[in-house]
C-alpha cells in the first residue's frame, strides 16, 4: 500500500506500508540496489516485522501491528561522511523531542542513539550509510518505537517501556508516524542549515548518565567511570579516575 503523508521536504513521498518483512532495512537497501530510483523520504513501514535488526549485530523484536517499525531514507550529500555523528544527532533529537512533546516527560538519549525514558529503553535507531567512494549516496535510517506493546519478555522488562506505558491508551500508528516523520524533516533541515552546534548541545543536554559515574565494560572488564562528553566525532569520552580515554560504539558498553 502506498500513501502520500509528509509535507515540506518530504512532500509527495511515499509510505510504503509492508504487512510483513523481515527487516525494513533490508528491504530499502534491496529496493536502492535496484534501478528504479527512490526518492528522498521514501518510509517503509512495517506491521510485522520479523527479523528486525539491532545495533551491533542484535535483533529487534516486536510484536506485530504494535509497534513502530520503519525505515527512512534519507540522502544527506551536504555532509562529509567524517561527519556522520551529525546525522545520528539530528535523528535522536528528533526522536527525544517528539516523544517529550508526546509524553510531557523528559527524554534521554543513550549514547549513540538509544532513546530512554527514565532507566528504560522506549525506542532504537539503526542508521545504515551508504557511500560512494568518498562522498556520502544515502542513509537508511531505521527506527523502533514500541507504541501499544506493553507485555515483554520477563528477563527485559524492567529495562523497556512503550507509549502506553504512559499514556495508558493505544495510540494510532499512522498519526505517530507522521508526527515524527514532521520532527526528523524539521532537525534535518537545520543539520542542512548547519546548525549543528546547537543540535550536538541539546543532544548532550538529554545525554542519559551524563556527568554520573557507573560501570562501563571495556574489553570484557567492567570499569568505573564518570561520562564526560562526546566528542566531535562522536566518541564517548569517559573519566577513570583521571585517566580520560574515548571510544567508538565496539569499544565500550553501559552497564544497565
Ligand atoms: C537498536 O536499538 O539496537 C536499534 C533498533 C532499530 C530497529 C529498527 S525497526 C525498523 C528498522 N528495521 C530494522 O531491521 N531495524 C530498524
Amino acid at each position: 500500500m502506498q500513501s502520500n503523508t509528509f509535507s515540506g521536504l518530504f512532500e509527495g513521498q511515499n509510505v510504503i506500508t509492508l504487512q510483513q518483512v523481515d527487516s525494513t532495512n533490508e528491504y530499502l537497501k534491496k529496493e536502492l540496489s535496484k534501478s528504479r530510483p527512490l526518492t528522498e523520504g521514501t518510509v517503509i513501514l512495517a506491521v510485522h516485522q520479523f527479523a528486525g535488526r539491532g545495533q551491533q549485530g542484535a535483533t529487534w523484536f516486536s510484536e506485530p501491528g504494535r509497534n513502530l517499525t520503519f525505515s527512512l531514507l534519507l540522502m544527506p550529500t551536504f555532509l562529509n561522511p567524517k561527519h556522520q555523528f551529525r546525522l545520528t544527532v539530528a535523528i535522536s533529537l528528533a526522536i527525544a523531542r517528539w516523544l517529550e512533546q508526546l509524553l510531557s516527560v523528559g527524554v534521554k538519549i543513550k549514547w549513540p542513539n538509544d532513546i530512554y525514558v527514565g532507566d528504560r529503553k522506549i525506542g532504537g535507531v539503526l542508521i545504515e550509510n551508504i557511500l560512494k567512494g568518498k562522498a556520502w549516496k544515502s542513509a537508511i535510517v531505521g527506527i523502533g518505537i514500541n507504541v501499544n506493546q506493553t507485555d515483554f519478555p520477563a528477563a527485559i522488562r524492567r529495562r523497556i517501556t512503550s507509549i502506553k506505558d504512559y499514556l495508558r491508551e493505544d495510540s494510532d500508528i499512522g498519526e505517530l508516524l507522521t508526527a515524527l516523520c514532521r520532527s526528523i524533516e524539521r532537525e534535518y533541515l537545520a543539520l542542512k542549515q548547519g546548525q549543528t552546534e546547537a543540535q550536538l548541545a541539546s543532544y548532550k543536554q538529554r545525554l542519559y548518565r551524563l556527568g554520573e559515574r557507573h560501570p562501563f565494560l571495556v574489553s570484557g572488564v567492567k570499569v568505573d567511570g564518570i561520562l564526560l562528553d562526546i566528542t566531535e566525532t562522536g566518541r564517548l569520552q569517559i573519566d577513570f579516575g583521571g585517566h580520560v580515554a574515548d571510544f567508538d560504539i565496539k569499544e565500550v558498553a553501559f552497564v544497565i
